[in-house]
């Protein structure tokens, strides 16, 4: 018999909408085209394009003309980085945290190699930096701070407001990494202290393989890739029009209903944890749960092999995952959960589930029961 998928790995992808995928279909057959052709063919996928624009810029409460399309959310963010640091290596100070995404770990290691100074703010026990270090860490050589908007992990929050509130005090652009913040968090960014935003599509069921920069003031961003005019320069290369589109599309449903997915997804993670944290001894939530996304739950398993529970899961047809998609291959336990202070042996020991809108309460529920018998199991 075929065994029933249950995906509880939202924050690695999510499924690709029906109405999305109907609109990538239209770009990749009747309504295809070049942005860029001189011809109505051309003209036609250009408005796919603007469409795409002003419905993503309504999610996240920007004008359409600061929206920069990329090819992911790693793009993004090493575009930001990249447009901070490039007429200014030596001598420049990069402030960001020790639990950013790897797409930000990388390209901090990257710059280091190039002469630029990353320093890493710490995070507490609950996952959270700490604003009084952050005010003392600014100096006049730093060009640039970034702290992730929601951790990939733990699904904390950081204070973005207040963060950037420090940032303009002292004349510092603020980039948040907001891949999993955007369509989990109510946000109208163009209000907010913040100079580049940086998001991904598939985190809320779009194709995977495109994603944007929010920037303020286009000035301060500078192209990586050298071509055409496509995304007024800062952008070469013929535009992922399906991926686009279908981004456009799922911005759109989503916008649409935000405040309701928002609870829907934190109803179905709460009553996980309540059922989880009641049912299985030993287990504990990671992180801040006050300041914490709709939709992730990070679980302590004490005394438990998280890698063999994410695999005798898989074999149930529970999917979940010990860290971030982008870390899986590597054999070592979460940076993330070690920045907050958990030994190895805890952080190996930890899972996390993040939930969709697709969940339901039934899922919950047999999910739980699996769980309950397998930590039995693997206990004794
Ligand atoms: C916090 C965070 N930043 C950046 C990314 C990278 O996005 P993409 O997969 O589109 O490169 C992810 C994806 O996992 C993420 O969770």
């Amino acid at each position: 018999m075929k065994q029933k998928e249950i995906y509880f790995d939202n924050n690695a992808t999510t499924r690709p909408l029906p109405e999305v995928r109907k609109e990538v279909l239209k770009v990749m057959g009747p309504e295809f085209g070049n942005p860029s052709s001189a011809h109505s063919t051309g003209e036609r996928a250009l408005k796919h394009i603007s469409q795409a624009r002003n419905q993503l810029a309504q999610l996240i409460g920007s004008d359409s003309s600061k929206i920069t399309f990329t090819g992911s959310g790693t793009e993004a963010n090493n575009m930001v980085f990249y447009s901070r640091t490039r007429d200014k290596t030596a001598g420049c100070q990069i402030l960001t945290t020790t639990v950013e995404h790897s797409s930000i770990r990388k390209m901090c290691n990257f710059l280091m190699l190039n002469g630029v100074t990353v320093n890493k703010l710490k995070v507490n026990k609950e996952g959270l930096i700490n604003l009084d270090e952050l005010k003392k860490a600014i100096n006049k050589k730093t060009s640039l701070v970034s702290i992730q908007w929601v951790n990939n992990e733990t699904g904390v929050i950081q204070p973005i407001s207040e963060i950037g509130e420090i940032c303009a005090d002292a004349g510092v652009p603020l980039h948040t990494d907001a891949a999993q913040a955007v369509g989990k968090i109510e946000m109208n960014v163009q209000e907010m202290p913040i100079e580049f935003l940086s998001l991904t599509g598939h985190k809320f069921h779009s194709p995977q393989g495109v994603g944007a920069i929010y920037c303020k003031d286009k000035s301060l961003l500078a192209p990586m890739l050298f071509g055409g005019f496509q995304e007024d320069g800062f952008r070469p290369g013929t535009e992922n029009v399906p991926g686009i589109t279908g981004m456009g599309k799922a911005a759109e449903i989503r916008h649409q209903n935000l405040p309701e997915l928002i609870s829907k997804m934190k109803d179905l993670r709460d009553r996980f944890e309540t059922m989880l944290l009641d049912f299985v001894p030993g287990t504990k939530v990671n992180g801040d749960t006050k300041n914490r996304v709709c939709n992730t739950s990070n679980i302590l398993f004490g005394g438990i092999d998280g890698r063999r529970l994410v695999k005798e899961l898989d074999q149930y047809g529970v999917r979940c995952s010990q860290s971030s998609a982008c870390t899986n291959f590597e054999i070592a336990p979460s940076y993330v959960l070690l920045a907050m202070g958990l030994t190895e042996e805890e952080a190996y020991s930890s899972i996390r589930f993040s939930f969709s809108v697709e969940n339901t309460y039934e899922e919950i529920d047999s999910a739980i029961e699996i769980i309950r018998k397998l930590t039995d199991k693997l206990k004794n």
